[in-house]
């Protein structure tokens, strides 16, 4: 049994860097956070400085240990958790990045992904990484910045460069460049990763041009991946875990088995569904991933995103001014009894998972002479719900088995009508858990298993719930209105090639 008091958990995110202190009842005791610099050099383009994604979480973690009064002797653990596929390559030697990190909503390799796809390469990329081809994950973000950066890909296949995702690069900077690892939650959204043999593939290396000198060693998502120097924290500390953000939040939520889901509402939605031991391959639009690793354990999920979801209620207040802020939305909604049978849809960049259609536009549909702002506000909410169904509907068919319930968390979860309206179209449990921040307890939950802090079993005491929200419609309602909204959905598509 390990003695210290606390784990340190990292979670770099896309807009800020955080850190949070959990002691033995994984309870926050100190928190530290800066924001992300967001650089747009061009349309489409979104980039991030490596070393301020570096000196803001060490900054966090510092923050973080002295607001609980705690020095780096009383950590038992370091996770870390972070912003999945943003891609940065650095020079072994001096540990200077040799350009910007290029983040996951980066656009500018979607011209090579069109090519990958012309070579018909499609097929066998989703069969072997469970992705579909597109600019969102690593691998084509990595070889642009050999191909654009003077010398770069020489260097590489010298060896003098390494490549990586967030995690790789702040291991690599808190060991003093002694260790470039990954796990396998991230090797598993680079499209260069084997989710069947659990190893990088040769030939998608060769086809993607990512030369194997640069990638880092994948690990399990618990056990160790090197020691941060003591200069960092005071004392010399283990790294025992390293999970993508979104698995991180699947693991804080305890969903460790088949058929346990969670969905972050954030500006959009990103839901995933523990599918057991075996990946599963999608036939309705959704990516398979590796969910966590431990041991020999290693559990796969389906993951599918919405675009639009906190940001349609955004669009309700800087767009429409129909409301002050985005919590008013349920007051505002509350005010009518039902939408008057309006339906929105807000595929304003298009729609995600399970359609995929780059062309359809949002549309308000079933305005009639009585449709007031509440009416319109309660039909934005809904469609956060309504696009939730359509992925875990499609998680259920690939997976071949039932939701066992959906776990909640990111902002529009205080919203107790939205909630209650997801559980009534899911027509299952709806769990709002007592933790704001589930990203960092996942990535801390599993230091602190890999630290012997905690037992598997022990784990499942922190699955807090604040409140259930049981579904209260009847099915032939429920499914009605579903209808409805995939006939409005249906009615979105193709839109833009009007
Ligand atoms: O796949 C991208 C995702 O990991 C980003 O998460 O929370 O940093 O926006 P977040």
């Amino acid at each position: 049994m390990c003695m210290s008091n606390y784990i340190l958990a990292l979670d770099q995110g896309t807009t800020s860097s955080r850190a949070i202190l959990f002691d033995r009842e994984a309870v926050m005791r100190g928190i530290g956070q800066y924001d992300i610099a967001q650089s747009f050099p061009k349309p489409g383009w979104v980039e991030h400085d490596p070393n301020q994604i570096w000196e803001s979480q060490v900054a966090a973690a510092r923050d973080a240990i002295a607001a609980a009064g705690a020095t780096g002797q009383q950590i038992a653990a370091i996770g870390i958790t972070n912003q999945r596929e943003t891609a940065l390559v650095w020079d072994r030697t001096t540990g200077e990045p040799v350009y910007p990190a290029v983040v996951w909503q980066d656009r500018r390799t979607s011209g090579a992904c069109e090519a990958l796809k012309a070579r018909g390469l499609e097929g066998e990329i989703a069969r072997k990484t469970g992705l579909v081809v597109d600019a969102y994950f690593s691998a084509t973000k990595i070889a642009w910045i050999l191909d654009h950066v003077e010398g770069a890909r020489e260097r590489a296949e010298r060896g003098e460069l390494l490549a990586g995702t967030v995690d790789s690069w702040l291991i690599w900077k808190l060991t003093g460049g002694t260790e470039h690892v990954t796990d396998v939650t991230n090797a598993s959204r680079t499209m260069l990763f084997d989710l069947h043999r659990r190893a990088w593939d040769e030939e998608l290396m060769r086809e993607l041009r990512v030369p194997a000198a640069v990638l880092p060693e994948v690990r399990m998502s618990g056990g160790l991946f090197g020691i941060a120097r003591a200069e960092w924290f005071g004392a010399e500390i283990p790294i025992l875990s390293v999970l993508g953000d979104q698995q991180a939040a699947l693991f804080g939520h305890t969903c460790l088995e088949a058929g346990s889901a969670k969905n972050t509402y954030g500006t959009g939605c990103f839901i995933l569904m523990n599918t057991g031991t075996e990946p599963v391959a999608s036939e309705h639009g959704l990516l398979t991933t590796i969910a966590w690793g431990m041991g020999e354990e290693l559990y796969y999920a389906l993951e599918g995103s919405v675009f639009m979801a906190g940001a349609a209620v955004q669009w309700l207040e800087e767009g429409l001014g129909l409301i002050d802020n985005p919590m008013a939305s349920e007051e505002k909604a509350m005010e009518v009894p039902d939408t008057g049978g309006v339906v929105v849809v807000p595929a304003f960049t298009g729609l995600g998972a399970p359609y995929w259609d780059m062309y359809a536009r949002g549309a308000i549909f079933g305005l009639t002479r009585g449709t007031t702002a509440a009416h319109l506000v309660r039909a934005t909410l809904e469609s956060l719900a309504c696009q939730t169904r359509d992925v875990i509907g499609a998680m259920e068919k690939d997976a071949g088995m039932p939701l066992t319930g959906l776990r909640v968390d990111g902002g529009a979860v205080r919203n107790d009508l939205l909630m209650q309206f997801q559980a009534d179209l899911l027509g299952s449990e709806v769990t709002r858990t007592v933790y704001a921040e589930t990203t960092a307890l996942g990535a801390a939950l599993l230091a602190g298993l890999s630290a012997g802090f905690w037992t598997r079993e022990g784990l499942e005491a922190f699955n807090r719930s604040e409140r259930v929200f049981k579904p209260a419609m009847p099915e032939a309602e429920r499914e009605e209105r579903y209808a409805v909204w995939q006939d409005a959905v249906a009615r979105t598509v193709g839109w833009e090639k009007h």
